[in-house]
């Protein structure tokens, strides 16, 4: 089987090992289930978009939903990374790992008052504005403060992404953006105000995209916009796209990064734009393949028409597979003798929505351990308590060495906030 995960490999004697460490190891050491990032892993993915553009003004502003982990948005701001949040939290999140305010851009369909305000205060780069009433909210705020509020509008272009109906985000009945048409009058208001500085231009059409042809349909309805703005006198610094490339989970084909932002850039300059920034806010393919999910078989039970392999990693953990019907490898960690079965592989919350895999060929028995790939993007980040299950541990990899980044949750910390109020 090839691995998307470079680092990914089975030794001699069958063991599955990230980087230099056995996975059996980390188990040992830090208990399952636990999610497991390749450090080398997130570093290459993420400067194969810094090559791709180099030569071009550009900002990357990793998409922190992705996966928000601390260490890994450190890791990022080394790269010279920026941040794409879409809350306070996220906010807090790349201020505490003491990312460059001016890098930060703010996007979603509805910000509080507070995040506005925590925002301005900090000095973010750019408010993504996706309505007509967050333009008069942000304006007014940052007016209240003396403050002038650096925006531009996330437009929604209607195009076709073709991606899972969930993580589509800019057709016309997706509740994103503001609506091509209007995007002129918002800008011409925008323009006016005196606490609002208009800096670009922003669109995102989706997730899990694997098809460059998209993104050159948004780039192009986008273009006209801006040439639109510049002939009434209104010049945007930057351009931004959105969010990355798909992944491979099972079959997928995504372009490679380089190919994906050549096409992209040699339409953008070609239509005059490079000295405008070009920004993307991509996520899951900075940490998608990087990561991965080591589980333990807590019981093998046969069923009347189905057997079942039930993991110690649930829906809570991995939530993807519930919510999107979606698709990962599971295999073993250790090459055994034990006879193969087709299994659903599924967790031991009271849902049937409760999978991770189903119909997997899979020589397993009790107390063995599972790896569910590609897990590092909006794996952990989409993780509940629900069952009251704690959350998974993290463990990032770095060579011979591995280091806990997230310790494992506790029924302790789950019942504290509530313990109090007793
Ligand atoms: N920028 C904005 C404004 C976004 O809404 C998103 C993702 C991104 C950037 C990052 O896109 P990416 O490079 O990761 O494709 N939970 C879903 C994915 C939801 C994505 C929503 N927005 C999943 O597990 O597939």
């Amino acid at each position: 089987m090839v691995f998307q995960n470079l680092y990914l490999a089975r030794t001699a004697q069958g063991t599955l090992t990230l980087e230099n460490v056995a996975l059996t190891e980390i188990a040992k050491q830090f208990g399952t289930p636990t999610y497991v990032y390749s450090k080398q892993a997130i570093k290459d993915n993420f400067m194969a978009y810094a090559a791709a553009l180099e030569g071009q003004a550009h900002q990357i502003c990793y998409a922190v939903k992705a996966n928000s982990n601390l260490s890994i948005l450190k890791l990022l701001a080394q790269l010279n990374a920026g941040f794409d949040i879409v809350s306070g939290g996220e906010l807090r999140r790349v201020l505490a790992i003491g990312a460059d305010p001016k890098k930060i851009v703010f996007s979603g369909v509805g910000k509080s008052s507070e995040e506005i305000q925590q925002a301005l205060q900090a000095g973010i780069g750019c408010f993504n504005i996706e309505s007509a009433s967050e333009l008069d909210q942000i304006a007014q705020i940052a007016a209240v403060h003396g403050l002038k509020a650096p925006v531009s509008f996330r437009v929604n272009p209607d195009v076709d992404p073709k991606t899972h109906p969930y993580i589509s985000t800019g057709l016309k009945e997706n509740k994103f953006g503001v609506a091509f048409d209007t995007a002129l009058d918002l800008y011409r208001k925008a323009a006016g105000m005196m606490s609002i500085a208009v800096k670009g231009i922003d669109c995102h059409i989706g997730s899990q995209i694997i098809d460059s042809e998209p993104y050159m349909q948004a780039l192009d309805k986008v273009l006209d916009l801006v040439e639109a703005l510049e002939k009434e006198g209104i010049s945007l610094y930057h351009v931004d796209l959105g969010g990355g490339l798909g992944i491979t989970y099972k079959n997928e084909v995504p372009p490679a990064v380089q190919e994906f932002l050549q096409a992209i850039l040699q339409r953008y300059v070609k239509r005059g734009h490079a000295h405008r920034t070009f920004m993307l806010e991509p996520g899951r393919s900075i940490v998608g393949n990087a990561g991965l999910l080591l589980m333990r078989v807590q019981v093998l039970k046969p069923g009347a028409s189905k057997n079942f392999c039930i993991t110690d990693a649930a829906m809570n953990d991995y939530m993807r597979p519930a919510l999107y019907q979606s698709y990962s490898e599971i295999v073993e960690v250790q090459a055994n003798s034990s006879p193969s079965a087709l299994y659903d592989v599924v967790g031991p919350v009271c849902e049937s929505g409760d999978w991770l895999g189903k119909d997997r060929s899979l020589a397993v028995a009790q107390g063995e351990l599972l790896a569910l790939l590609s897990a590092g993007a909006y794996g952990m980040s989409m993780a509940s308590n629900y069952n009251s299950r704690n959350r998974a541990a993290e463990v990032m990899v770095d060579g011979s060495v591995c280091t806990l980044i997230r310790q494992r949750e506790t029924i302790e910390d789950q019942l504290a906030a509530e313990l109090s109020c007793l």
